[in-house]
């Protein structure tokens, strides 16, 4: 059976892309809906303009109560039937009530190689550790932030990149490998980490 995919962002939404695009042929897995708390997201337009279905729930009016904000999202995502969550730059903490329901089902992609780096500004923090090697995680969604099974890696040697811009913009090339690989054996069942090297070290 086809498995369902919401994909959720905040922003430009590349990854979205990425994986809305794989989602072709014999891909065990199709985009049902892409859901975002920004309404003005240019991943909601280009969604939009690919005739795919969209969700927004602009969390500014929910201050403060985000079980609210969630329980918004909640109840129209049902009527989409996902299968899976992609989190792909959805720049709002979900709570464990949120998060809950869905283990097992979410995935998220976080630009640092986990465990090092949870939370944000991983690359310029990479940089002033002065790490050689850094990278993007992709793993399964649990209660904790940035955190739960590691389902694929792509890694990078740090070598002469000079800026945070630099390292994430090659960082966010490999999201676009890492984030559909991953995808497509998670949807057929397999779990199995992915493990990717950039082929400009
Ligand atoms: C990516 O770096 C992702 O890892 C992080 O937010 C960024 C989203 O970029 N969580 P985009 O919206 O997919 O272009």
């Amino acid at each position: 059976m086809t498995k369902r995919v919401a994909i959720f962002l905040s922003g430009g939404g590349s990854n979205m892309r990425a994986l809305a695009q794989s989602m072709v042929g014999d891909h065990p897995a199709r985009p049902c809906v892409i859901v975002s708390n920004q309404p003005d997201a240019g991943g909601i337009a280009w969604a939009k303009e690919q005739g795919l279905s969209t969700l927004v729930v602009d969390h500014k009016p929910f201050k403060g109560d985000r079980a609210a904000f969630e329980a918004e999202i909640q109840t129209h995502l049902e009527a989409h039937a996902p299968d899976i969550i992609c989190l792909a730059g959805f720049m709002r903490v979900l709570t464990p009530a949120f998060v809950r329901p869905w283990a097992g089902r979410m995935l998220n992609i976080h630009p640092s190689l986990l465990p090092k780096y949870p939370g944000l500004h991983t690359h310029a923090r990479a940089l002033e550790a002065g790490d050689i090697q850094h990278g993007c995680t992709v793993h399964e969604v649990t209660e904790v932030l940035d955190d739960g099974p590691i389902l694929g890696q792509a890694k990078l040697q740090i070598g002469g990149t000079a800026t945070s811009d630099a390292l994430a913009a090659r960082v966010l090339k490999l999201e676009h490998q890492l984030y559909p690989q991953v995808l497509r054996r998670f949807a057929a069942g397999d779990r199995t980490p992915v493990m990717i090297q950039d082929t400009q070290d």
